[in-house]
């Protein structure tokens, strides 16, 4: 893997500002919950870094570059290509990073639709990027309070406020954030009994 300086200089040149400003404060909150949670603060330093490094492929390149790594992509992921940028993303971590830590991989494939029985990293990676301080809509602070009080119930939030907004686009909803929307809920259950 390169050095953590190198990555951060190489990812600049394949973003935006605005989404490089953005993965810095994915960066930040995530190492804020990693050390709430007891995660590895390191793999998630480098996950939420470059989670989005596939984002700014263009639309029409994805389904080729996905293909290039052997991906196999399912009928939603082809319809809504944008979901194509986190198991992308993973693989790019990988070619152009030297990232081979699975769990690091895991998080950044995750990122975009979340997935069944997430890990800590997995959750953490997730929420960060909905919560991170650049993010600005109605309820955010709350949510961000609650991220370090109850992981989990900010996380169902999370994909409550994903799911509707996706319903509200009239766009397809991709199983997976049903599955991880479902197996946060029965946990919280779990737990709870
Ligand atoms: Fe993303
Ligand atoms: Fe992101």
């Amino acid at each position: 893997m390169l050095p953590y300086e190198d990555i951060k200089e190489k990812l600049r040149t394949m973003l935006s500002p605005h989404r490089f400003a953005h993965s810095l404060g994915v960066e930040d909150m995530a190492v804020r919950l990693a050390e709430r949670y007891g995660a590895d603060v390191e793999k998630v330093r480098i996950a939420a870094l470059v989670h989005d490094c596939a984002k700014e492929i263009p639309e029409e390149e994805l389904i080729d570059r996905a293909h290039e790594y052997g991906l196999q992509l399912d009928e939603i992921s082809i319809v809504e290509k944008a979901l194509i940028h986190g198991p992308l993303g993973a693989k790019i971590a990988q070619a152009y990073f030297g990232i081979d830590d699975e769990e690091i991989l895991h998080a950044i494939a995750l990122h975009t639709t979340g997935g069944k029985d997430m890990n800590l990293i997995d959750k953490i990676i997730y929420l960060s990027d909905f919560i991170e301080e650049g993010r600005k809509y109605d309820g955010v602070a709350y949510l961000r309070e609650l991220a370090f009080e109850d992981l989990n119930t900010a996380l169902i939030k999370s994909f409550d406020n994903t799911i509707q907004y996706v319903v509200s686009l009239n766009s397809l909803l991709h199983p997976n954030t049903i599955f991880a929307r479902n197996s946060l809920l029965m946990e919280t259950r779990k737990m709870g009994e």
